[in-house]
């Protein structure tokens, strides 16, 4: 599997993304994937999957082979509440170590030198390999970076053709940081796409496929996510053709005024 290289962490384009996924659906379903040659898990505290998640890849027999990836919920970024839930996750998950931990959400509420001394802390005593953050924009990746003590390796955010991302992705070049793209097939939304099936035809691939070829040839890794086993390999077999400039302009072209999919009103606000 190719990877993106950040600070000496591998990131491998492909992952599995398992927000919806529970129980031993899901445990069978992350066993599968890394059968066929997925090696990036993502999980998260709030995703109330993490048990399962572990199972998966205990299962699999591989799992010095799988980066698995948790996020912590923006309610315990103070650290106490972080170093608990770590601790938390790590037995829930009942592997030796979290391979990369990011930042769920930003919260406002708890100065981000105090959260990421608390992530350095636990990648020093051995909870975790890396640390990263999500969901953050093009200030708060400066802010995090002047602060930290240990490498961020990247920002995992909302990507694919219906969202511009050319300033956070620049800011990440900017820091050596990975861009992770969650929901990269916007929701399955790309899937019923005009242009991303026409390009498909002269692939003999899916809109699917191309629309995460678009985003694997920018040097951004995918976590698509999907319930159904059938389409695992489809996901994962984006490494056979490549897409002309011309047909990554016009792909490009998809984005849109109001393109972000994922709601972010929920999450906690900035006074
Ligand atoms: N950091 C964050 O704040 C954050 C936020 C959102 C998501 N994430 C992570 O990113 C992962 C992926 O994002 P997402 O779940 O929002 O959306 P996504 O991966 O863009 O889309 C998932 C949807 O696409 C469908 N699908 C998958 N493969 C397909 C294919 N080849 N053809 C047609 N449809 C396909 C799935 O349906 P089927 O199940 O029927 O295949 C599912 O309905 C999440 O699972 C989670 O791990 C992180």
């Amino acid at each position: 599997m190719k990877a993106v290289e950040a600070k000496g962490f591998k990131i491998p384009l492909v992952g599995l993304g398992t927000w919806t996924l529970h129980g031993r659906d899901c445990a069978r379903l992350v066993e599968q994937a890394i059968r066929v040659g997925y090696r990036h898990i993502d999980t998260a505290q709030m995703y109330d999957n993490e048990r399962a998640v572990g199972e998966g890849v205990r299962a699999s027999g591989k799992r010095s082979e799988v980066i698995v990836t948790t996020k912590i919920q923006p309610q315990w970024l103070a650290p106490q509440e972080l170093e608990r839930s770590v601790k938390e996750s790590l037995a829930h998950l009942r592997l030796d170590v979290i391979d990369l931990l990011l930042i769920h959400w930003p919260n406002p509420r708890v100065p981000l030198s105090e959260t990421l001394g608390a992530m350095a802390r636990m990648k020093q005593a051995g909870y975790v390999k890396a640390i990263g953050v999500s969901n953050f924009t093009v200030a708060l990746l400066d802010q995090a970076n002047k602060v930290t003590s240990e490498p961020l390796v990247c920002n995992q955010v909302e990507y694919h053709p219906y969202l511009d991302q050319d300033k956070v992705i620049a800011a990440c070049r900017k820091h050596g940081m990975a861009l992770v793209a969650y929901s990269p097939i916007a929701r399955a939304q790309a899937k019923g796409d005009d242009l991303l099936a026409r390009i498909g035809e002269a692939h003999k691939k899916s809109a699917a496929q191309i629309c995460l070829r678009w985003l694997i040839q920018q040097g951004v890794a995918v976590i698509p996510r999907t319930a159904r086993i059938e389409r695992l390999e489809e996901n994962l077999n984006i490494f056979d053709f490549a897409l002309s400039d011309g047909e990554m302009k016009e792909i490009a072209g998809l984005v849109r005024r109001g393109g972000r999919i994922v709601d972010w009103s929920w999450s906690p606000q900035w006074d």
